[in-house]
């Protein structure tokens, strides 16, 4: 069992504009739900502490102070940029203006703009830190994000990546799955995510452009150091909901996170 026996789900390079319009169309409509109450409820004080933890994370490879310019992609309506207590705060989302107009969280701190991480509105080597957290698969083009990433980066920044990966069977299952509702039940699977990805899908789209310098798998359920731990925590596990599947390649939605470097050329 493992991740990296994916090659035959190696991700399609580009989906169409109009798939990621949709996903655009179904983003802004689950939004709709909340109130910036709601919201405050269910996450602020998560991202507050995640944005204390990740400064401190982040010293150990960067000077961070007031000056530090900290670019967060696809911030939704509300995450971390939002919480972080020093730096200089920018942010970018294809919602921008609907989270503006929708929501009162102070979008003026965070310079948020209307803008996609596949065109960045900024010069080149412009930020210290970029954050792209469970985005990637929501984007039209994961590969032009990546760029762009690396051409606002400086030279010595710090890029934080996290986003969902799944088991081979798990994406196998779901690749049928997609093929019966959309034929029988005239139905996109997975709506919002254009986009599902493998560990090795991530990890080969990020070393094209960033050395991975610390990572993570798993932590949503439990901090581990490696892949191999979560594997042997998860074999440990009491819950069969986790153990089995995963036994069988077949669980979904574990979180990978990663702190990368600018490949230099
Ligand atoms: C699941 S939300 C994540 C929001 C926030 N990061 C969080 O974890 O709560 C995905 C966000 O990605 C944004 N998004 C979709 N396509 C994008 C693109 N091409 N570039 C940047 N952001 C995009 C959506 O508008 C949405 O706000």
């Amino acid at each position: 069992m493992g991740f990296s026996e994916t090659k035959d789900n190696q991700i399609k390079r580009n989906v169409t504009l109009k798939r990621w319009e949709i996903a655009h169309i179904s983003e802004e409509e689950y939004w709709e739900e909340y109130t910036t109450e709601s919201l405050s409820k269910r996450s602020s004080e998560r991202y507050k502490k995640k944005a204390k933890i990740l400064i401190e994370e982040w010293k150990k490879y960067i000077k961070i102070n007031s000056k530090t310019k900290v670019l967060q992609i696809g911030c939704g309506p509300d995450d971390v940029i939002n919480h972080f207590p020093v730096v200089k705060k920018y942010s970018i989302d294809p919602l921008a203006d609907f989270y503006k107009k929708k929501f009162k969280f102070n979008y003026k701190s965070t310079n948020l703009q209307k803008a996609g991480g596949e065109n960045i509105p900024f010069k080149d080597s412009f930020f210290d830190v970029i954050v792209l957290t469970n985005v990637l698969d929501h984007t039209h083009m994961p590969e032009k994000v990546l760029s762009e990433i690396q051409r606002v980066l400086k030279k010595e920044g710090l890029f934080h990546f996290e986003n969902y990966i799944f088991q081979r069977n798990f994406l196998r299952i779901a690749k049928i799955w997609g093929i019966l509702k959309r034929i029988f039940g005239n139905e996109i699977y997975n709506v919002h995510h254009p986009y599902m990805f493998s560990l090795q899908d991530l990890k080969s789209l990020i070393s094209e452009k960033f050395s991975i310098i610390k990572e993570e798998v798993g932590r949503d359920i439990g901090n581990y150091e490696n892949f191999q731990e979560f594997e042997e925590n998860i074999k440990k596990e009491r819950k069969i909901t986790i153990k089995i599947p995963a036994r069988f390649g077949l669980y979904g939605s574990i979180n990978y996170s990663c702190f990368c470097k600018k490949n230099h050329i």
